[in-house]
């Protein structure tokens, strides 16, 4: 982790120099409005961390950065992905057809090889946090929870996602904040991830086997009563 001047009882600063440098030249790389949005991702990545037990230094780090690439248009990220030499790693056929999901591929390659000081579980947490992944640490998932739960989000779902912060277990949350991204994206006809899939079936295995397990012992004592 990187060295920090001066720190409060909670082990975190506003002043801590490398936050304020990557939260400058973020502030000025995107738009205000995408701006605002990555401060309210960084705000309540922190308060998850607190919540959670993960560092609340690296949640707001990765917050203020997670949509470093978001303003790039469709030809400018393919480019990019091109120049990181990622396109193996993210699949041509997300590059042609999924673009909008790279931004933090790209970002978490430019910034892990242009400011060495970013810790790696930052650089993780912008990386999976358009599309996840099947190995998600508390981060991974903090930071995904926050993008879609920080103030300045408007959906339906949104308030009762939000009383589950701090109440619900971290698993819990993601689980549901997961769902509902995935069910967004349905209902709106657009495509999903190859690795959605085995992601989703991870997430939900654990209820869905015991469903069938209920299922399978009452059929067996119907043939057997
Ligand atoms: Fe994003
Ligand atoms: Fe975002």
């Amino acid at each position: 982790m990187s060295k920090r001047t001066s720190s409060d009882a909670n082990g975190i600063s506003s002043a801590e120099p490398l936050y304020e440098r990557m939260r400058a030249l973020a502030k000025e790389r995107v738009s205000k409005k995408r701006f605002k949005h990555m401060e309210g991702v960084a705000g309540t990545a922190e308060r998850l961390a607190r919540s959670y037990g993960a560092d609340p230094y690296l949640a707001r780090l990765a917050g203020i950065l997670h949509d470093w690439d978001k303003d790039l248009d469709n030809d400018q990220i393919r480019v990019k992905v091109h120049e990181m030499g990622i396109q193996g790693e993210v699949g041509e056929w997300v590059v042609r057809n999924m673009p909008q999901v790279l931004h933090g591929p790209t970002a978490a390659a430019e910034l892990e090889r242009s400011f060495p000081d970013i810790p790696a579980e930052a650089i993780s947490a912008i990386r999976k946090h358009t599309i996840a992944s099947r190995e998600m640490s508390d981060l991974d998932k903090i930071i995904y929870i926050a993008d879609a739960l920080e103030p300045g989000r408007r959906f339906d779902e949104v308030q009762e996602l939000r009383s589950m912060m701090g109440e619900a277990s971290l698993d819990e949350l993601y689980y549901e904040v997961y769902r509902f991204w995935i069910q967004a994206l349905v209902d709106k006809g657009c495509l999903l991830h190859p690795d959605t899939l085995a992601i989703w079936n991870d997430l939900a295995y654990p209820q869905a086997h015991e469903r069938l397990l209920a299922y399978e012992r009452r059929c067996k004592e119907k043939e057997h009563g």
